[in-house]
């Protein structure tokens, strides 16, 4: 039994929130060791003005307070991504809501933006030394009588620390918000969003790329919709997917019922399926970050064969422990090995039909 096994033994037994609460303390306290591996140039990419040492990311939500970027990048991630950040600190639902369903290698959670707020996170980030990429990922605090003011605040409070923006309008547990996806909220968000970049862009001397992070419950109409304001607006990518409302084939029926956004395994199929339409959609000069069930070199290879340059991933973590970033990254490279690929970006869209023509 590795270490790790007898972490998560322990772990497990605790509730989810209060498993991750002691995961964030033993980062911070420097108890898990780093591990990497040598850098391979084979899985090193340029995109949006980025230089990504690899394409394999952690998502959004695990280091909600940007209390420990640099120990998750010691873990051989490529990026990591802080927040969802509000602009006031605020608590979210009540507990328990993160629930682990083990046997479907799934979570739910249906947290609702709980943040210390942009000022607390601003002062981490400052502190901060790595010249490693962290994105920061934006959101609208719950009672905002000015959701798109929100996300404006964020630009302005974080661009000259931000790496990139996330624009997370995908989160199911702030009521309303996955309306912000409808084209003329969407037109109206986006278009202040970009202007406020562009407005720190000469204060700072350089342009953030800015990301959109949409939900994987989209009717194909609600597709259209999305690619259309994203190819009319200078908007820098895509990140496909937050969390389902859908709960099809879960074996735990039990915590199914749980009210949230389901991610992990289960989630896998549906977003995998929602990029490669996109992708579709939007042409292959847009830069995609692909996110659900990623848990191992061959998802993450999958994600990228349906069109993704980059993958993230939180929910498998739970499951896998802080080695898996490095055995993605190892198992990466023995496939680039095996199909003597020189560029893992000559592997994107290779599955990009296939995915597409499967349901959703
Ligand atoms: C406990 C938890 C909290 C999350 N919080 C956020 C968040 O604050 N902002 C966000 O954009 N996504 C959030 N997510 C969604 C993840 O970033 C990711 O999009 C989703 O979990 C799918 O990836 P996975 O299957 O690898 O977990 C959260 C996910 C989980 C499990």
């Amino acid at each position: 039994m590795s270490l790790f096994d007898l972490a998560r033994t322990a772990l497990f037994t605790l509730d989810a929130e209060a498993a991750h609460g002691l995961s964030i303390a033993a980062l911070r306290s420097g108890l898990v060791p780093a591990c990497r591996v040598p850098p391979d140039p084979r899985l090193k990419l340029t995109l949006a003005g980025l230089v990504f040492p690899n394409p394999v990311g952690l998502a959004a939500g695990y280091d909600k307070n940007a209390q420990v970027p640099e120990a998750i990048l010691n873990l051989g991630f490529g990026f990591t991504e802080v927040g969802t950040l509000t602009p006031k600190p605020q608590a979210g639902n009540p507990r328990p809501r993160i629930f682990r369903l083990v046997e479907d290698e799934a979570v739910i959670n249906r947290l609702g933006f709980n943040n210390e707020g942009h000022e607390a996170a601003f002062t981490r980030l400052t502190a901060l030394k790595t010249k490693g990429i962290v994105g920061v990922n934006i959101g609208a605090n719950k009672d905002s009588e000015d959701r798109i003011g929100d996300y404006v605040a964020g630009i302005h409070r974080f661009a000259a620390l931000a790496r990139y923006f996330t624009v997370n309008i995908s989160s199911p547990n702030t009521p309303g918000l996955r309306d912000l996806q409808a084209r003329e909220s969407l037109a109206a968000l986006l278009s202040a969003v970009l202007l406020a970049r562009d407005e720190e862009a000469v204060r700072i001397g350089r342009t953030v790329p800015v990301f959109l992070k949409i939900a994987p419950d989209l009717t194909e109409e609600g597709m259209d919709d999305i690619a259309a304001e994203v190819l009319s607006h200078p908007l820098d990518g895509l990140i496909i997917s937050n969390t389902t409302l859908a709960r099809s084939g879960l074996k735990n029926e039990a915590k199914a019922n749980e009210a949230g956004g389901l991610s992990g395994k289960p989630l896998f199929h549906r977003s995998t399926a929602v990029l490669a339409r996109m992708r579709r959609r939007i042409g292959p000069a847009l830069p995609i970050i692909g996110v659900g069930g990623v848990s191992s070199a061959q998802t993450a290879l999958e994600k990228i064969r349906a069109g993704a340059d980059l993958v993230q991933l939180y929910s498998a973590m739970v499951y896998g422990g802080p080695g898996l970033a490095v055995d993605i990254l190892r198992g990466l490279s023995a496939e680039m090995d095996r199909l003597g690929t020189t560029s893992i970006r000559d592997l994107r869209d290779t599955g990009t039909d296939r995915w597409a023509a499967r349901p959703l």
